[in-house]
């Protein structure tokens, strides 16, 4: 398949999503000035963007990865969230930032804030979401930092899937309803 087969509109292209990362990491930086964080990456859709994300951090940080899953291969939550890979490290006392990819419904993000990092007791948790679609919302969750606020359409690209695929597209794009329609 071509690109044009899928891709219905590019939102988001390469130079726009590394000026979004400068902006995010410079604001980030600015808020946790003198601390350390430790940056936890949601795999695999934040990937890409956790990635451009710590480039621009001028902050003394360490990365952590977890594995989640919440989706199948399904487009909608289905709010029942597996833990696959947990932290490496024990994270009391310490400043922890999560960056996700996408924020629709909120319950991924709801379920670990409550059930790992508050019980985990670090000294803070924010959140930092590329994305935000709002439209999707079904619980209430508090974001600090905001990449984008999106439209209400299922999204690909810059890390985020459709059924695994898609992930290597370096832009964000809204997808044709035919390809996941027909499935
Ligand atoms: P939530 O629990 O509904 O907030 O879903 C969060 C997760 O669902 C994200 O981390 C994504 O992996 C996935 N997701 C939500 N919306 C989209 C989309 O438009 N495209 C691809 N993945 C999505
Ligand atoms: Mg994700």
């Amino acid at each position: 398949m071509n690109r044009e087969d899928f891709v219905k509109e590019v939102l988001y292209d390469e130079e726009t999503l590394q000026k979004k990362a400068e902006e995010l990491g410079k604001q980030i930086a600015r808020d946790y000035k003198g601390k350390k964080i430790i940056v936890v990456c949601i795999l695999k859709g934040a990937v890409m963007f956790a990635t451009d994300l710590i480039k621009r951090l001028d902050l003394p940080m360490e990365i952590e990865f977890m594995v989640v899953s919440s989706y199948g291969n399904s487009t909608k939550s289905s709010g029942v969230v597996k833990i696959i890979k947990d932290l490496d490290q024990d994270i009391a006392g310490k400043d922890i930032l999560i960056v996700e990819d996408i924020i629709d419904t909120g319950l991924t993000l709801s379920y670990l804030l409550e059930n790992i990092f508050v019980q985990r007791k670090p000294n803070s948790v924010k959140i930092c979401t590329l994305l935000d679609k709002p439209s999707g919302r079904k619980v209430d969750l508090p974001i600090d930092y905001v990449g984008f606020t999106v439209p209400d359409a299922f999204l690909a690209g810059y890390g985020l899937d459709y059924a695994e695929e898609y992930r290597n597209i370096p832009y964000i794009f809204i997808m044709k309803e035919e390809i996941y329609q027909n499935k």
